[in-house]
């Protein structure tokens, strides 16, 4: 059995594998071909923190292969009223197929896939976003920037950031990430990173300097400068971040056919200007949407793994 908590736990060849089948079920799926390949399964959603896409494309997904998706607020939970964790897992994987999970700390997510009995999907950690990454991949695919592309990724050196990382660093393209000072990226998870692209060829290199690695980039990216559980830093993250916003004149730097893809929520005004989100808003809602077929590719990937080491 296998679970999905970070990308750097697979090889390029797993992560194509269930690439090639969100491609797959996106096509059969757009035309009114609902395969069961997930038939009577029930996925358990936890979430943490709150959530527009994960939830709705997670419990759309599941209900498409024909499960069934129970969402499940921590604050409803015992789990909120200080159930462990671990116990939390074994009850909650004793009726479930799957679950996924939104939470803070990577570590309680790993705690709880420990104890699980089924597999376990990261749809969000303060460390890490792996589910989004391999969307932005779906989405980057369809736009035809898959084949070696050049990524910039501007702004905080967050869970997006990380995912990032991880995705050029096992795929083996060419990543550039902008951070302001103090916002870098965690020390592990780049030496970790460095280390996978040395075997794939990635190259990854870092800066405080958002215009060097938007040039002649064929894909640009930013995510939010707040993430969730930051609102207290808000002010000073908004002064810290002054010139990193994904600006017309940012993308004019890029190649001409650049795409720009956001994770969203995108607030407009900071991390992205009104202008650029708008020009490039078929992309960004196809790799919205695309979080429902990516993850379906995932789940039905994970499925095929049970009774295996
Ligand atoms: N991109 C993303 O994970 O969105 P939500 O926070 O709305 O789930
Ligand atoms: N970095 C953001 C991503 C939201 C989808 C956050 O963690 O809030």
């Amino acid at each position: 059995m296998r679970h999905f908590l970070t990308l750097a736990d697979f090889s390029k060849e797993e992560l194509l594998e269930m690439i090639d089948l969100a491609v797959k079920i996106k096509k059969q799926t757009k035309n009114g071909e609902f395969v069961p390949y997930l038939e009577k399964q029930t996925l358990g959603m936890i979430f943490e923190k709150s959530s527009t896409r994960t939830r709705v494309s997670f419990e759309v997904g599941i209900y498409q292969l024909g499960g069934i998706g129970l969402f499940l607020s921590s604050k409803d939970l015992q789990l909120g009223r200080g159930e462990p964790l671990k116990d939390t897992a074994r009850v909650i994987s004793s009726m479930v197929d799957m679950v996924m999970i939104r939470t803070y700390k990577q570590s309680d997510l790993e705690e709880f896939a420990k104890y699980s009995k089924v597999p376990v999907i990261n749809g969000l950690t303060d460390s890490y976003h792996p589910v989004q990454l391999m969307t932005d991949y779906l989405t980057m695919l369809e736009f035809g920037k898959a084949d070696n592309p050049v990524a910039a990724y501007v702004g905080d050196g967050n869970n997006m950031a990380h995912s990032w990382l991880n995705l050029a660093a096992i795929l083996g393209f060419e990543l550039r990430v902008a951070t302001p000072k103090g916002y870098e990226c965690d020390e592990a998870v780049v030496k970790h990173a460095l280390e996978m692209a040395q075997k794939s060829g990635a190259k990854i290199t870092f800066s405080n300097n958002p215009k060097e690695a938007v040039k002649d980039a064929d894909v640009v990216t930013t995510d939010t400068w707040v993430s969730m559980g930051q609102e207290d830093e808000k002010e000073k993250r908004i002064k810290d971040f002054a010139g990193f916003m994904v600006d017309s004149d940012l993308m004019k730097l890029a190649k001409d056919d650049a795409i720009f893809l956001h994770c969203l929520p995108a607030y407009r005004g900071y991390e992205v200007s009104e202008e650029v989100l708008e020009k490039y808003a078929d992309v960004v809602f196809t790799e919205a949407e695309n979080r429902l077929h990516a993850q379906k590719g995932i789940m039905v990937w994970l499925d095929s793994k049970r009774g295996e080491k």
